[in-house]
């Protein structure tokens, strides 16, 4: 095995053995701009349990990790919490190494895992309420349907109130310090959030149901183990419970963001005073220029704000490239409790501006005007009247605060 990784123990009889990818920067499409981990977990009891697995390439390490607990073939059972390939690509190389006598996931987590590598895998299913007793240590599982794939669950270990969380409560955040409260808290905030808002906001009514019910589950939590970024401890658990919490409501803020591109500036004229007026209106404004900002930037600004206005130029009779890339990739997120506007330039047909606010409508933004348009060149009537409208987003905002 060449790798010299060590495991980290969070408990008594509780290790860490995950990975750390140091160089990712594009995760399918949201950009990883501090890299990412994905955390695997042993439980030693009398029977000893392996919590997820790894991304493929990363194998090598976790099972360095393992064995400076103890040697791969002493573990017995491996729990799949979910079948994504960054938590499971490594299992097959994981099974072939340990040779466990049981393999848990849910029963969708069985589906996904089959059709990934094959009918013959031998899966156990488990379902919320199932208890595995490993002898000393004893694990619940909870399903977590859609939250975020249909397979999603939760394990939670009692003795040690330890919640293994999958994907939620993570976040995309290389690090070596393994606890929240080890690491600045502002970057744990905005990465826990970009997280949120790129992989759980079309799930947020699922989110709510689920805070709403683990009351009723009667679990203290004294960690949640994600299988991305740090595990929250002490204050950070209700810290992050409260912003699942705020997030997953999407509620009505008083900011406007101003995403647009531009050809030869007119359209970015035309954003700046649409800025100018929500700004003259009391209102927090934001300006995202499509050149500078990753989709994946935009959608976590867009959950922290009110309103959203969409600008882009008219090329060759359709929306300009990046406007369509971020209007594709905005749709899925279902965004709630938005209003909004569309604008743009053009020079002889127009046809992005009757797209743009088409899109708004069907993405159930609430237009608070007709969209502006402009030939050309905004002239000062055009920028006043893109003053008014930011004046009135602002207005509106405001309006719904109160
Ligand atoms: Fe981190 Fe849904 O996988």
């Amino acid at each position: 095995m060449r790798s010299t990784a060590q495991a980290v123990k969070i408990a008594e009889n509780v290790y860490w053995v995950g990975a750390i990818d140091w160089g990712i920067r594009d995760f399918h499409g949201y950009s990883t701009s501090r890299g990412s981990t994905y955390n695997a977990y042993l439980v030693l009891g009398d029977k000893n349990v392996l919590v997820d697995t790894v991304k493929a390439p990363f194998f090598d390490e976790m099972a360095a990790r393992i064995a400076s607990v103890l040697p791969p073939s002493g573990i017995d059972y491996i729990i799949s919490n979910h079948a994504e390939m960054d938590h499971s690509g490594a299992l097959p190389k994981t099974i072939e190494l340990i040779g466990p006598e049981k393999v848990f996931c849910s029963k969708n987590g069985a589906d996904a895992l089959k059709r990934h590598f094959g009918p013959n895998l031998d899966l156990t299913v488990v379902k919320t309420g199932d208890k595995l007793d490993l002898g000393g240590k004893t694990i619940s599982f909870i399903e977590t349907k859609m939250l975020h794939w249909p397979d999603s669950m939760f394990s939670y270990l009692h003795e040690d109130r330890i919640l293994f969380s999958q994907d939620a409560f993570g976040m995309h955040l290389a690090t070596a310090k393994l606890f929240d409260d080890e690491i600045d808290s502002s970057i744990v905030e905005a990465e826990a959030e970009k997280y949120y808002a790129n992989i759980l906001m079309p799930y947020s009514d699922l989110v709510l149901k689920l805070l709403e019910q683990l009351p009723s589950l009667g679990l203290e939590f004294k960690m949640l183990a994600t299988d991305h970024g740090p595990i929250w401890r002490g204050k950070g658990i209700p810290k992050i419970i409260s912003l699942y919490g705020k997030w997953a409501r999407q509620e009505a803020s008083d900011r406007a963001i101003i995403i647009f591109d531009t050809m030869w500036g007119s359209t970015a004229k035309m954003a700046m005073s649409i800025a100018d007026g929500v700004a003259a209106g009391g209102s927090d404004v934001k300006l995202l220029p499509l050149n500078s900002n990753h989709r994946s930037d935009i959608v976590t600004e867009l959950l922290d704000s009110g309103a959203i206005a969409l600008g882009s130029p008219t090329l060759n009779n359709n929306i300009f490239p990046t406007v369509a890339d971020l209007l594709c990739y905005l749709k899925g997120f279902r965004p709630k409790n938005k209003i909004g506007a569309a604008f743009g330039s053009y020079g002889w047909s127009g046809e992005a501006i009757k797209l743009l606010d088409a899109a708004i409508k069907e993405m159930k933004v609430d237009a608070v005007s007709a969209p502006l348009s402009c030939k050309y060149v905004p002239s000062r009537d055009d920028l006043a009247k893109c003053f008014e409208l930011g004046k009135t987003i602002s207005q509106r905002l405001k309006n719904k605060k109160s």
